[in-house]
């Protein structure tokens, strides 16, 4: 279904955002039908170009990002059509009456993509502002790193909220616009089979891990900065913890599943220092691949920064007292592998005798890649052998059970067209950021006062040996990171 006509201003319309994701998504939605011919994508950067400078970018870029273009030439003609290009200066004045000209057409959605550093977001808005660009149904998106702690967080909603109102602001955690993480709540709350051993009293523990295997890349000076715990687990770690242990909300609507994911932040209790381990990776050598350490890689020999984190948390609620949470992430692990695993308790007795061994079902939530859900079943051994137990996987992947032309649509494209939408349900409301970064600020507080610097591990393995000890002494085991 088309969504309503909408002007999309992009600041930042020449960085690597826009070139890698916001624009092939909106080239995709476009090629779907889901973009109304009237609609228009504005450009807006720094850089000097005239309009039809700036579609060669726009076409380099979903020729480069945009996958398969094969029999959509027409399609890339007439969706450049639709773009538009204005030089802008955010800090200045430069530009601002041409894009106020841009914008004058009252007969349609604006929204305005903030793809920049966020100490522009105070700049852009107030010029929004000023130039009569914010009225009241103009959306802002904004997008990650929002703060780099509880302080800076908090300034940056007071800044936005000196001009918009919390309806009017999009904050992106583009793990929530994923296929499987939505499928989570369908999961939960669309089926009777879950909910109700969804508890301590019958799961043992969950873990969470994002496996990823590439390093930082050309994106050194920023990571070295924030590390793993800011670059992913204060956001896409922590939306999908709250998305696992949330009470079920009343409705599917914004604020009544922004208010549960609130309350699980607001119940973790504090972490202590024993039960995180940090880790750097170090330099993969052999005959063909060759990548520098981690500390090469950011080009500090000293530096402190980790590349990977695994911890056991907490959420101190009727629901959850007693179950750990046990999350990782890191860089150059051995597989990239997205995937929430609920291990449930063993059951209590063993009716067949101490030789059929104790099992335990898992149930397995793929986030990617091949998207899908595993419930690991115990079943007989098939054959004359007596009764001997084995666990199987009761498996649904997406792609087979849904064949392959089920659509296949990308985290920001979904984003984009819901903030067109006006539906926030997927967005971070500013007091969630809040949350997090409240809960993790003591925590990163706590290794700079202690000077700690993280443990090597080695690339293509996954994470530090003290990530293994952790589980190890409380009687568990990370799940496999397979591909
Ligand atoms: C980003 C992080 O938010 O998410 C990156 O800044 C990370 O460091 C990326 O690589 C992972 O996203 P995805 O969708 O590839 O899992």
């Amino acid at each position: 279904i088309p969504v309503d006509p909408f002007d999309l201003v992009i600041f930042g319309g020449t960085g690597d955002l826009a070139r890698r994701k916001i624009l092939p998504g909106l080239f995709h939605r476009f090629c779907a039908g889901q973009m109304p011919p009237s609609a228009r994508i504005i450009g807006a950067a720094r850089t000097d170009l005239d309009h039809d400078g700036y579609r060669g970018i726009v076409a380099e870029a979903i020729e480069e990002f945009g996958g398969n273009l094969g029999g959509k030439a027409q399609k890339l003609k007439d969706f450049l059509d639709t773009v538009f290009y204005v030089t802008i200066d955010a800090q200045g004045e430069d530009g601002w009456p041409e894009l106020q000209e841009f914008c004058k057409q009252k007969d349609r959605i604006e929204a305005f993509y903030f793809s920049v550093s966020p100490s522009l977001f105070g700049d852009l808005a107030e010029r929004l502002h000023h130039w009569g660009m914010a009225g009241p149904e103009t959306r802002i998106v904004v997008e990650k790193p929002f703060g780099r702690d509880l302080a800076t967080a908090k300034h940056l909603n007071a800044t936005l909220a000196a001009h918009f109102s919390e309806d009017q602001i999009y904050r992106i955690d583009h793990y929530l616009g994923k296929e499987t993480v939505q499928n989570l709540m369908a999961v939960r709350f669309g089926n009777m089979l879950f909910e109700p051993l969804w508890n301590s009293q019958y799961v043992d523990h969950i873990q969470i891990t994002v496996a990823e295997t590439v390093g930082v890349g050309g994106r050194g000076e920023y990571y070295d900065k924030a590390g793993a715990m800011r670059d992913m687990v204060q956001n896409h770690l922590m939306q999908l913890l709250c998305l696992i242990a949330m009470e079920p909300p009343a409705r599917f609507a914004p604020d009544a599943v922004r208010d549960e994911k609130l309350k699980v932040i607001r119940a973790l209790d504090p972490v202590l220092p024993h039960h995180i381990t940090r880790g750097q990776y170090e330099a993969e050598q052999g005959a063909e691949k060759q990548h520098p350490s981690y500390r090469e890689a950011v080009g500090d020999p000293r530096s402190k920064t980790e590349s990977f984190i695994a911890l056991k948390c907490h959420i101190s609620n009727w629901r959850w007292a007693g179950t750990p949470f046990y999350m990782r992430t890191g860089k150059r692990m051995s597989a990239r592998s997205s995937e929430i695993s609920v291990v449930f308790k063993e059951t209590p007795h063993s009716i067949f005798g101490a030789d059929a061994g104790r099992h335990r079902n898992v149930l397995s939530i793929r986030l990617q890649p091949n998207e899908g859900i595993t419930l690991g079943v115990t079943i007989k051994e098939p054959g004359p052998g007596g009764m001997r137990l084995i666990d199987v996987p009761l498996d649904m992947t997406f792609a087979e059970a849904l064949g392959d032309d089920s659509e296949h649509v990308d985290a920001y494209e979904r984003l984009i067209m819901d903030v067109i939408r006006g539906n926030q349900t997927l967005f971070m409301r500013g007091d969630e950021v809040e949350a997090a970064w409240a809960w993790t600020d003591p925590i990163i507080e706590g290794w700079e006062s202690r000077g700690e610097v993280p443990k090597p591990y080695p690339s293509g393995t996954d994470g530090t040996t003290d990530s293994h000890e952790l589980m190890r002494r409380d009687g568990r085991k990370w799940r496999e990171v397979s591909p």
